[in-house]
């Protein structure tokens, strides 16, 4: 087989010029910028880098972007009022409060007081019921999963009645891409910790998403001949050759690759286009803001 490599980075690349390129129309034509503020709270070091990709990709946009940081003993009630706040900010169309969560705060509460035009992310529960629903359309669909479909739609890899599987069943990947890939007509499968016969499941994969976060964990006999392969994981694993120290891994054993027909690569694969796609949400919401409201 020859696998062909699905590239995520230059996708989102594409992706993210056509958007800087409708901003500054926007902004030409009189409107404000679209804004999008991160809550982050707590030390750690991943969300902390997601949240600066995230930023950098804001201002090379021309997004107006702002980064609220918190210590991790916050006060729940001072992220709730901060919340309403930005709901009611008309500058804010986007807001997006990084997780996981200290596990003293509410992630449920927090994610369903964000008010559902601003929620970039998708994760409020009745942007994820409408994702669920036969006849209702979310506002916003959350940006990893979103980011998968993109790919294999711009790749043309066919969708409707071939069999995807699903490894993991977070909220923020599993659980949406299952729904994404089920309202593009795919039998679905989703497989987790307590899922017996796993490299059985999967070498029935046409479509086989990696998000369970252990470190090439697929292997190259669990692959059906030509499946396509996007691979959300995104692991460190210790690499004395790095500077770092560590190198970033994903879920799929790059052994795998081959047996595939396509497949995402970590890093370069999916990880841009999360970034991507949140940017569209935000551009996205803030169309619909200038849609409804006169503000010169
Ligand atoms: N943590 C890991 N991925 C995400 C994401 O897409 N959004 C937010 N808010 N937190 C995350």
């Amino acid at each position: 087989m020859n696998p062909k490599l699905i590239d995520g980075k230059a996708t989102a690349a594409d992706i993210t010029s056509e958007i800087k390129k409708r901003v500054s129309e926007l902004v030409q034509a009189g409107h404000p910028p679209p804004g999008i503020t991160v809550l982050l709270i707590g030390d750690r070091t991943d969300s902390a880098t997601y949240v600066s990709m995230k930023q950098r990709a804001c201002q090379d946009i021309g997004f107006v972007s702002n980064i609220i940081k918190y210590p991790k003993d916050v006060d729940e009630d001072q992220i709730v009022k901060k919340l309403n706040e930005l709901n009611s900010d008309p500058l804010v169309h986007g807001i997006l409060v990084q997780l996981p969560l200290p596990p003293h705060l509410d992630e449920k509460r927090i994610t369903g007081l964000i008010s559902i035009e601003k929620d970039v992310d998708g994760f409020h529960v009745i942007n994820m019921g409408k994702l669920a629903m036969k006849g209702h359309e979310p506002n916003t669909v959350p940006c990893t999963p979103k980011g998968c479909l993109e790919l294999l739609k711009r790749y043309s890899i066919p969708i409707s009645g071939k069999n995807a599987v699903v490894l993991g069943r977070s909220n923020i990947v599993g659980i949406p891409m299952a729904l994404l890939l089920l309202n593009e007509n795919a039998t679905v499968t989703i497989c987790h910790s307590k899922t017996e016969n796993i490299p059985e499941i999967c070498r029935t994969a046409d479509i086989l998403v990696a998000a369970i976060g252990r470190a090439q964990y697929v292997k190259r006999d669990w692959i059906k001949p030509g499946a396509t392969i996007i691979d959300v994981g995104m692991n460190s694993i210790p690499d004395a050759t790095k500077k770092s120290g560590y190198r970033l891994v994903g879920d799929v054993d790059p052994d795998a690759y081959d047996v595939a027909g396509m497949y995402t690569p970590v890093p370069g694969g999916v990880g841009p286009m999360t970034v991507a796609m949140l940017m569209q949400n935000t551009l996205n919401s803030a169309l619909k803001w200038y849609a409804t409201t006169a503000h010169e």
